[in-house]
């Protein structure tokens, strides 16, 4: 037991938990000491933009002192957010292809419920099982866990089956921070760019192909009982693995032919946090549901974006999208300043 941890508080699963911080700017943290460290693991991903950024602490301050929580969640502020998040996505699409027309957005405020309003809405458009990778992480609630690796799912006993969901293996051999700057290479993707390469065209390694084997025999011994694929196109917490474009273009081709929703979870690693603004489009793939949090609220306040683009999984009833099925108005304004505010910067 640290001794100077405060009374009362939770121990972290943190190998850094003993250290009890101070103070932090841009990319550094002080503890209690004063002694300075250089922070890599930025929140995992959550403060991308850096520590207390003046211009994000003063938007907060700003927003905070006019308007902090209205009945129904509706402003001028949250429509500009939805504005920004869907250009955002149709200025993001690869050269030669079409946007998706811009369809909904919801807010919400954790990524674990985020990843739960993705799973309910891909749920009531087709009921069935879900298949999702070996090593993901979708979140602690206890919905979230289910989907995420096995062994936490196991911990819930019964209400913890994971009967209804499957899993696939996520290629392992690129792993580690650099693996994206080797990733076309280490692969033999025919094109160095991402966004050329094309499924049909690039020869997957060894261990890509084995792993889509897998994906394909549990594809059709679920056949039409599955209904939601949940991706995660690079791992976070489970320990930076990273899955190549072309491994990534054919395991969604080959789930669409089993009419399968797909889910991506960009939660930790989307927004730039690996180059692309949304790592399934510098990939070339489109998800039906793509899934954001962390960096969005500017590392401020959770500010998760469950974001449902192609038409055809997003036709709900208005009964749906009341509580208790979609709703997540529960967001605070001054949790949309913070991410509209890194555009102006
Ligand atoms: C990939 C991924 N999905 C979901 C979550 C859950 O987000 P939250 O902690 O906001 O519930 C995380 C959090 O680390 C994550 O990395």
């Amino acid at each position: 037991m640290n001794p100077r941890r405060p009374r009362g508080s939770h121990r972290s699963y943190d190998p850094l938990s003993h250290l009890v911080f101070l103070r932090s700017q841009g990319e550094y943290v002080w503890d209690e000491q004063g002694r300075k460290y250089l922070d890599l693991i930025c929140g995992y991903s959550a403060c991308n933009l850096g520590h207390a950024h003046p211009r994000l602490t003063a938007a907060v301050c700003e927003q905070i002192s006019e308007l902090t929580w209205a009945h129904g969640g509706q402003s001028q502020l949250r429509s500009r957010l939805e504005e920004t998040l869907g250009s955002l996505w149709d200025q993001n699409t690869p050269p030669g292809r079409k946007p998706h027309r811009y369809s909904k957005v919801w807010l919400t405020v954790s990524g674990a419920r985020a990843i739960e309003i993705a799973w309910k809405l891909a749920y009531a458009k087709r009921p069935g099982s879900t298949i999702g990778f070996d090593l993901a992480y979708h979140g602690r609630s206890l919905a979230s866990a289910l989907l995420s690796d096995t062994e936490r799912s196991e911990a819930f006993g019964p209400h913890g089956s994971i009967e209804n969901h499957a899993t696939i293996p996520f290629p392992r051999h690129l792993h580690g921070l650099c693996a994206p700057i080797l990733m076309p290479d280490a692969c033999n993707d025919a094109s160095s760019n991402p966004q050329e390469a094309h499924a049909e065209k690039s020869p997957l390694c060894a261990e890509c192909q084995r792993a889509l084997e897998q994906a394909s025999q549990t594809f059709e011994k679920l056949k039409s009982r599955a209904s939601i694929l949940f991706v995660e196109p690079a791992i976070g917490a489970r320990g930076y693995y990273f899955a190549p474009a072309a491994f990534m273009q054919r395991l969604v081709a080959l789930a669409r032919s089993y009419d399968l929703a797909i889910v991506s979870d960009e939660i930790q690693m989307g927004l730039r946090r690996t180059g692309p603004m949304f790592l399934c489009k510098g990939q070339a793939w489109e998800p039906d549901l793509l899934v954001l949090g962390k960096s969005l609220g500017g590392g401020i306040l959770p500010i998760p974006w469950p974001a449902d683009w192609r038409s055809k999984h997003s036709k709900f009833s208005k009964r749906q999208i009341s509580d208790p099925i979609l709703n997540a108005r529960g967001i605070f304004f001054v949790v949309c300043l913070a991410p509209i505010c890194p555009n102006r910067l």
